[in-house]
């Protein structure tokens, strides 16, 4: 063989080799390695803070807690009881009776909810204040007059409110008050807890006009199909789509709700199938409310789902949703609801309803995976795996942050790691062998309570969830593409390798087929030199 045959053979058995690669499969689906598209059609103002900052009165939104001391008496209002009774101008500290939640009107009207759940109510014939109404109309709505702290409140009909010297609540100060500290119409409010900034905060707080502009700018813009681009290109084989419930009722949901995401969701299945990547449809946020978070659309905090006519509504939300993408190539399944309370919904109500939801996912589809979620708080998974919901392609969803439970407040990144290695995973095993449902860690996070945590920290932390969550049997899928929070957002752990996804997951990148290109024309090039 001469030197110059043998360079030939060389150089085409690189170029063989390189073909292979360039056509192997190197994508062939096995299991989710996904990412949620968080805070898109599902609302949350933690992810993205500035949607709400144009919102007149920004800090009064539905839900907000707020309490009222009498700048006279120098005792703060309290709902008897916690509601449903008298009101009096008598605490000397506020607490639970002391607490009202604000039901938004407009900019600077209210209605004013107790802790059980009645309204603040002018429909007494001597103007005298009581918290006995069950549901708000005019009676129970009010103007608030606001300079910073300090507010006046004066029935839609009626005189202002005072606070009389024998503690009592009375709509009979007829002059316009002075925000003064001897004022008895003049309260000082503290605002206790504003932590909802879901859909009907943002929907209600900018009014319908206003809301449906911000609200498409942000369907428009949040997520496009260059952020599928970006999943596909690392190894990200499918979406867990957050959708709220008056999608199925687009383009005209109810008030305050705003039409639109189902257009998006829309786009999102045909970016996934340019990019072959698959779509879950997860339910993110009932009727009602599954868990009284701001992800599900609450309008104060209350979990109201478990009722058998918000049930009814959502399981027509799981036909409509079944029925529109049940066909479509991108489907990868459907979530019929996301972490339900375990406080607020009963396991047997629960159970009932995942029935019923494989039913329905069923009668449009043979091959959709039909995904339960774990409760929420004190919940065991296994709770679900004797459940029986249905015979097949079931999943079980588990959301896994080294968070919100204090047991993670003071742990070390050895200690959240070993965390990780130990107890995740023989939870993960256990439930892996067992006959049921296959195991899906739908949500975690590359974020801890680790305190200044170095680069390599964070990988390390990642590495584990990664090595460990890629053994459930259904796969796993990271909360959430993009976040105001750096260690949130799944995009600037990428960018910035604070997360590293295995090699192998990455797409081999076009060289290859360049290199083999040019490997071809080389060979030619050199055939024509030797003939
Ligand atoms: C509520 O107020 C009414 C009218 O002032 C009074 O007669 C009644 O005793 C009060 N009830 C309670 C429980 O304070
Ligand atoms: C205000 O309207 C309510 C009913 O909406 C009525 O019961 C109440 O007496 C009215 N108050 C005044 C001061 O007119
Ligand atoms: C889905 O496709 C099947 C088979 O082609 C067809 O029978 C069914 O009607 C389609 N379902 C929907 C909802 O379009
Ligand atoms: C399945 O579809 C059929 C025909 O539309 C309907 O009669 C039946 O009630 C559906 N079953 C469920 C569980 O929704
Ligand atoms: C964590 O540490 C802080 C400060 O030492 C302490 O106050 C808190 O109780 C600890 N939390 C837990 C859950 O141990
Ligand atoms: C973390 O860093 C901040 C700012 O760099 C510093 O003020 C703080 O003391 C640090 N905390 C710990 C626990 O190291």
């Amino acid at each position: 063989m001469t030197r110059f045959t043998r360079l030939r053979l060389e150089v085409m058995m690189l170029c063989a080799i390189l073909l292979a690669l360039t056509l192997s499969p190197v994508d062939a689906f096995d299991k989710v390695r996904g990412v949620n598209l968080g805070g898109w059609l599902v609302v949350e103002g933690w992810i993205k803070p500035s949607l709400f900052d144009g919102i007149p009165n920004g800090d009064m939104l539905d839900g907000t807690q707020v309490q009222l001391k009498s700048v006279t008496l120098q005792k703060y209002i309290s709902a008897v009881g916690g509601g449903g009774s008298n009101v009096t101008v008598d605490r000397d500290f506020a607490s639970t009776w002391e607490t009202l939640k604000l039901w938004r009107v407009s900019e600077n009207q209210f209605q004013l909810r107790t802790l059980q759940g009645q309204f603040l109510t002018s429909a007494n014939d001597n103007g005298l204040i009581m918290a006995n109404a069950d549901s708000p109309g005019m009676a129970e709505t009010f103007f608030i007059e606001r300079s910073s702290s300090r507010i006046h409140i004066k029935p839609l009909n009626g005189s202002y409110i005072q606070a009389t010297a024998d503690n009592a609540l009375i709509a009979n100060y007829q002059f316009q008050p002075d925000f003064g500290d001897d004022n008895a119409a003049t309260f000082e409010m503290t605002i206790v807890a504003n932590n909802l900034h879901g859909d009907y905060q943002l929907a209600n707080g900018y009014g319908p006009e206003k809301a449906k502009t911000v609200l498409a700018e942000h369907r428009k813009t949040f997520i496009t199909s260059n952020d599928f681009e970006f999943l596909w290109r690392n190894g990200i084989n499918t979406v867990r789509i957050p959708v709220g419930w008056w999608i199925a009722q687009d383009p005209d949901p109810p008030s305050p709700f705003v039409g639109g995401s189902l257009a998006a969701l829309d786009s999102a299945f045909s970016w996934a199938q340019a990019y072959d990547i698959k779509c879950i449809i997860d339910l993110h946020a009932a009727p009602g409310s599954q868990n009284g978070a701001e992800h599900s659309a609450s309008r104060d905090g209350s979990v109201d789902w478990p009722s058998p006519a918000y049930i009814s509504q959502t399981l027509d939300v799981i036909n409509f949703l079944s029925a529109r993408y049940a066909n479509n190539t991108a489907l990868l399944g459907i979530e019929l609801l996301n972490e339900p309370s375990a406080a607020s919904v009963p396991l047997d109500t629960l159970i009932s309803y995942y029935k019923n939801g494989y039913q329905i996912v069923r009668n449009y589809s043979s091959t959709a995976y039909v995904i339960m979620c774990q409760r929420i708080g004190n919940a065991d998974p296994m709770e679900l795996y004797q459940a029986n919901i249905g015979s097949s392609n079931i999943v079980l969803d588990l959301h896994y942050y080294n968070l919100f439970d204090p047991y993670f407040d003071n742990l070390t990144g050895v200690q959240n790691i070993q965390f990780v290695y130990n107890n995740r995973a023989v939870q993960l095993e256990t439930l892996n062998s067992a006959n049921g449902p296959l195991v899906f860690i739908g949500e975690w996070v590359n974020e801890w309570n680790v305190l200044n945590a170095s680069k390599i920290q964070y990988q390390m932390f990642g590495r584990a969830q990664l090595d460990v969550f890629n053994k459930a049997s259904f796969g796993w899928s990271y909360w959430t593409l993009k976040n105001d929070r750096p260690h949130w957002n799944f995009e600037w752990n990428i960018k910035n390798r604070f997360l590293l996804l295995s090699n192998s997951s990455v797409k081999l990148p076009n060289f290859f087929l360049l290199a083999a290109l040019s490997c071809a024309t080389f060979l030619l090039t050199i055939s024509g030199f030797t003939r």
